[in-house]
């Protein structure tokens, strides 16, 4: 792939409508700008798009309903159907939850920052899109690892004038080389939303899952929210046990959490109301107008929104 590791929109700008922080990254030189690039890139190796095994952003694109896969992709959605056919509903619960959580931050606590970590291939509206209508100068830095995110990073940044987004190419296991980077556009001082939505289910104990929510929650300012949803077989057993050996025979790892391992990843936050419960009973009555209500019942994803005191 020849695409830059990084991408970032913040030109349109005029001087007078510059805050300090951008004009901080205005004046950013060609060479620190490729110094990031080379970061970036060197971190996650050469990025190629893998056609000949499923990958995890691409079968969600599916469940969707998008475009961005390939046919080893839909057979896998499609195995999973078989078992669950709820899938494409708790794909959508799920983006609505990631839609709710982010207007009700950006309205209610005035958070004008947002860092996605794990953010899929672009879907209307993004994250970036709800966040910018609520407060047009928000500032939202977004990462993925997967080379066909890198690929459609473009269409995550036509924002607001005012606001600025960028994408970075990394790995949510490498917390720190995230912060380090997501530093030169955020400031970290005031309070940051932080999302993993839908990505810890893709990260074992193992492979650190918790202390890499720890590392990235610690360097946040007081006022900060975790926005936390991941998958759970709380509500299915039997569905969810099927569903991750379809995935694990297609070369997929997922891990399902329960509600009390969910908590684990709160830890020295409050978790704000209804607490950890299935994405699409978090907040419904937020669902916006003319926005599809996620149905009754739960969905195998819990989420969650924790404030850092
Ligand atoms: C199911 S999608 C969720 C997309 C979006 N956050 C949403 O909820 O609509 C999971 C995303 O996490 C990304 N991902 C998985 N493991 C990752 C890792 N170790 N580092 C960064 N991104 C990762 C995948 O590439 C994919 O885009």
């Amino acid at each position: 792939m020849t695409e830059p590791a990084v991408h970032r929109t913040d030109t349109s700008r005029t001087d007078a409508s510059r805050t300090d922080a951008s004009r901080t990254d205005a004046s950013r030189t060609d060479a620190s700008q490729t110094a990031m690039n080379r970061t970036a890139t060197a971190r996650t190796g050469p990025s190629r798009i893998d056609t000949t095994r499923p990958h995890p952003a691409r079968v969600y694109d599916w469940f969707l309903g998008g475009k961005d896969n390939y046919p080893v992709d839909e057979e896998l959605g499609r195995q999973i159907m078989a078992i669950e056919t709820g899938a494409p509903r708790a794909a959508h619960a799920n983006r609505r939850f990631m839609q709710r959580a982010t207007r009700r931050l950006a309205r209610k606590t005035g958070i004008r920052q947002f860092l996605d970590i794990g953010t899929g291939i672009p879907t209307e509206p993004n994250l970036h899109q709800i966040a910018q209508s609520v407060a047009p100068d928000a500032r939202v830095v977004y990462v993925d690892n997967d080379p066909i995110v890198l690929a459609h990073a473009e269409a995550l940044l036509h924002g607001t004038p005012e606001g600025v987004t960028e994408y970075l190419q990394a790995d949510a296991r490498d917390p720190r080389g995230i912060l380090e980077q997501a530093r030169r556009v955020l400031d970290f001082d005031r309070p940051i939303a932080l999302s993993l939505i839908a990505l810890l289910h893709f990260v074992a104990d193992e492979d650190g899952a918790y202390e890499l929510v720890d590392a990235l929650v610690e360097a946040l300012a007081p006022g900060s929210c975790l926005v936390l949803s991941a998958m759970t077989a709380d509500f299915e057993p039997e569905h969810v046990r099927r569903g991750i050996a379809t995935y694990a025979a297609g070369g997929v790892t997922l891990v399902a959490r329960s509600q009390a391992e969910m908590g684990g990843f709160f830890k020295g936050l409050e978790v704000m109301e209804p607490g950890i419960v299935s994405v699409a009973d978090w907040h419904p009555e937020l669902t916006a107008e003319g926005e599809k209500p996620d149905g009754q019942g739960p969905v195998s994803l819990y989420g969650a929104v924790g404030l850092k005191p």
